[in-house]
């Protein structure tokens, strides 16, 4: 019997008639089940059964502001009360370009997408349009959405193996033959991003990489690791790619690329850029978006620039930047607090906790490593712990990722992150024990 009988009634209903009972793969995860929520507000979702849980979610990321922050919602709604979609051009989305230009080192030029997938995929096929070279470099354990192009080595299993894994279709129905043109390399290892491009340098037609590996681990670069991207594309005419949908008004309103002082070529943002609305942003050095502007590529979206999602995004910004980013700055010290606190709760417990990241998002497990600096370095984590202590927390009235990514907001208090501590305190007491970190 589940302690969510609403959402598990919702759940099997669902089942019936949506294709796994979700829309997005990643909510089929959900323990003890997938859940079902009926209100939002501030940090704050309610479950069918009524529960009010405190959210560390964030919807994946997006309600940085906290769900349904009241200036994002006026201004959708005076922005739909005048017209849903131009399919046209309109003053309210040059200004947001003209923001994002402001904002962000490398984006000299700016087009709208919905998604980061598509927004991913564009990226890649400007790079491949300006070189005219076909193969992509990505990381082991990076996501950058679920079209094939990328869809490889996202989360490879590894046996203790140490060479490189050949290009890992993500799941069933991935086109084979996209595989030829993708290279999957150890992330933070320059050594072997320099060594490929050494081989393979002249068919390279951009590196993308997370500037922070946000989804396995939430794992920094290594002191020069962009920069040496950034050198090691320059040496070879290849496009530096950030995926920054994550990163993105996270770390710094000027983007991971604004934070570490390395400047791609081109970059995507999505996520919390609409707060919940589904709003991306390519944003490029004139030279590498000159495809698009010069109609040589094809990007195009019946949506894109719609009135909502462009208010939605101007107010986010908006908020964010006033008082000086005094938001941003609030969100990373609490998440630093929340991330300290749970390591020292899971240290008081006798659990091998890991809690790392930059603060705003971090990343925690039940680990042999106390520090993860490449995505093998995850492969001893205990996720069927993690999974424990979620479905633990969601009993105590706190909703998680099922593997292991925190996001704090500007809707969080010091009061949630207490009772979020003592409620992880309760739940590490419970668990079963599973030794320090070594
Ligand atoms: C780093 C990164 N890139 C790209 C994407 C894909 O974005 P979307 O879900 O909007 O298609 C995600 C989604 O989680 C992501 O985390």
């Amino acid at each position: 019997m589940s302690d969510f009988p609403a959402s598990l009634a919702l759940h099997e209903r669902a089942q019936r008639v949506l294709a796994g009972g979700v829309s997005s793969q990643f909510r089929a995860l959900g323990v003890p089940h997938p859940m079902a929520y009926v209100r939002a507000a501030g940090a704050r979702v309610w479950d069918a059964d009524g529960h009010a849980l405190l959210d560390y979610t964030l919807s994946q990321g997006p309600c940085i502001l906290g769900h349904s922050h009241p200036e994002v919602v006026a201004r959708v709604q005076h922005a739909v009360a005048e017209a849903q979609l131009f399919a046209g051009q309109h003053l309210a989305e040059i200004e947001l370009a003209e923001t994002l230009q402001r904002l962000i080192p490398c984006a000299e030029r700016v087009r709208f997408a919905s998604s980061g997938s598509e927004a991913a995929q564009a990226c890649i096929r400007l790079a491949r349009a300006v070189t005219g070279r076909q193969k992509v470099i990505k990381f082991e354990g990076h996501y950058h959405g679920w079209l094939d192009s990328l869809a490889f080595g996202v989360a490879p299993a590894f046996d203790g193996a140490n060479e490189s894994a050949a290009p890992l279709p993500w799941c069933e129905g991935i086109a084979t033959s996209a595989a030829q043109d993708v290279i999957v390399l150890p992330w933070n290892d320059l050594d072997a991003v320099g060594a490929a491009m050494a081989r393979h340098g002249r068919e390279i037609a951009a590196i993308i990489t997370e500037p922070v590996m946000c989804n396995q681990g939430c794992i920094e670069p290594r002191p020069g690791f962009l920069e040496g991207l950034r050198a090691l594309c320059d040496e070879h005419g290849a496009a530096l790619l950030f995926d920054e949908i994550i990163t993105g008004f996270r770390l710094s309103l000027n983007g991971a690329q604004g934070h570490y002082g390395v400047t791609p070529d081109l970059a995507l943002f999505g996520k919390a850029l609409g707060s919940g609305f589904p709003i991306a942003a390519i944003c490029g050095r004139a030279r590498w978006m000159a495809p698009l502007a010069e109609n040589r590529a094809f990007h195009a979206g019946t949506m894109n620039g719609n009135n909502a999602c462009v208010a939605a995004a101007a107010a986010t910004l908006a908020v964010l930047e006033r008082d000086d980013r005094a938001a941003l700055r609030r969100i990373a010290q609490l998440g630093a607090a929340l991330r300290d606190g749970l390591a020292e709760a899971g240290a008081r417990h006798g659990h091998a906790v890991r809690a790392q990241g930059p603060g705003p998002m971090f990343h925690m497990a039940f680990a042999t490593l106390p520090k993860a600096e490449t995505y093998r370095h995850l492969a001893g984590d205990d996720r069927a712990a993690y999974r424990d202590f979620c479905a633990g927390m969601l009993r105590e009235g706190v909703r998680l990722i099922e593997r292991g990514l925190w996001y704090v907001s500007a809707a969080h208090t010091e009061d949630d992150i207490a009772a979020t501590l003592a409620a992880a305190s309760r739940v590490l007491g419970r668990l079963e024990k599973r030794g320090p970190v070594r």
